[in-house]
């Protein structure tokens, strides 16, 4: 069984044990657990609510003189696969390492990004954090992109991969801010790439945060011109190296198998190279895999948006253009995919984002 079987495989019989996973005591509660539990949202403690989260109903409430995010796990995830369906277990998991984490004399201030879990029950579907009075990232500014990749390294160093480092998970209130943790699983950072072991060297933190989220603002700077997200992806990947470079140090400090630190080291090389060379190219092959991935979670999700339909755009748009440039770069791998049949794919893929379109029900 992979890790990725395994984990899966616990988490559902947790589920099915009906177990309970609780953080903190009823007592740190601001207002009574059951008038927690049981918020549809029109209470007058309510001052906000978002209708964005696949998981959760996610409420801003006004309680003990301040604000606070209530996270109430839906009946049955947005996400119609078994990830999805066990998002909300995992995310109180990831929450209780987090705790400790930021506890970690070495990491903890690394990791004052993290929001703090006030308190969490599995059984009564809530889960209650601070709220963070901070706005979405547009435009992703260097500091914003040294906070983030600073607060990554801390959690791969941590045993922690996320996964889902997408737009509306990421906000800024006056430093980078993580909050969901659905998506976050364990690894061995010593011995493994990502909590698929060393089955998918092509996972790593910068490829998570492009795929998911710096790819789709590179394509909006791309109708302003190609110069201007060649120069933003150029600031992204010097901060990447630069975290990345950080990281390696560390892990071979802390005796790293050679596994681990040569694979960091030919990502790095590769980027180093294109820094000082062909920075198009890089971008070609980034774009065209950030796209691809994100589209396959999308379809696999069965939840598309209208910008999954702007990639498909891309993805047949750059396969008609710039095809020969693709096979140069080799982004195909072994399969040799024509022109034509990659253009035919994409025009299914748009149907079935079309199909799939996400209403939130609120
Ligand atoms: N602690 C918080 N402070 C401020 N806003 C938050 C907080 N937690 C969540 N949100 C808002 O609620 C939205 C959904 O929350 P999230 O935890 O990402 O849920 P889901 O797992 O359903 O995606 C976020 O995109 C963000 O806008
Ligand atoms: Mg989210």
């Amino acid at each position: 069984m992979t890790a990725e079987q395994e984990r899966r495989q616990s988490q559902l019989a947790f589920i099915a044990s009906g177990a309970e996973l609780e953080i903190g005591r009823p007592t740190d509660c601001p207002l009574p657990l059951e008038q927690l539990a049981a918020t549809q949202g029109d209470e007058a403690y309510v001052r906000e609510r978002f209708s964005g989260g696949l998981t959760a109903h996610v409420y801003r409430i006004e309680a003990d003189g301040r604000d606070w995010t209530l996270k109430r796990a839906r009946e049955r995830c947005l996400v119609q696969n078994p990830d999805g369906q066990t998002s909300f277990l995992n995310e109180l998991q990831r929450r209780a390492d987090l705790r400790q984490l930021k506890r970690d004399a070495r990491l903890g201030k690394r990791l004052g990004a993290i929001v703090d879990t006030q308190y969490a029950s599995l059984n009564r579907g809530i889960l209650l954090s601070p709220w963070i009075a901070g706005d979405a990232v547009s435009e992703w500014n260097e500091r914003q992109l040294l906070d983030l990749f600073d607060v990554l390294g801390a959690l791969l160093l941590g045993g922690l991969f996320e996964w889902d480092l997408c737009p509306g998970n990421t906000l800024d209130d006056g430093r980078i801010r993580l909050f969901d943790f659905g998506y976050m699983y364990r690894f061995d950072p010593l011995r493994q790439f990502n909590s698929n072991g060393t089955a998918t060297p092509q996972f790593h933190a910068a490829e998570r945060f492009e795929t998911r989220q710096y790819f789709a603002h590179l394509l909006r700077l791309e109708q302003h011109g190609d110069s201007l997200a060649l120069a933003a992806f150029r600031l992204e990947k010097q901060i990447a190296l630069l975290a990345y470079q950080r990281l390696h140090h560390e892990l071979n400090s802390q005796g790293a198998s050679s596994g681990v630190l040569d694979w960091l080291s030919a990502i790095m090389k590769d980027w180093c190279g294109a820094l000082s060379g062909d920075l198009e190219g890089l971008y070609l092959r980034e774009a065209w895999r950030s796209h691809n991935l994100d589209l396959h979670d999308d379809l696999s999700g069965q939840t598309c948006t209208p910008l999954t339909l702007q990639r498909i755009d891309w993805l047949e748009r750059t396969a008609q253009r710039r095809y020969a440039d693709l096979q140069r770069l080799a982004v195909f791998g072994d399969t040799s995919l024509s022109a034509a049949t990659l253009v035919n794919e994409f025009a299914e893929a748009r149907q079935l984002a079309q199909q799939w379109q996400i209403q939130n029900s609120p």
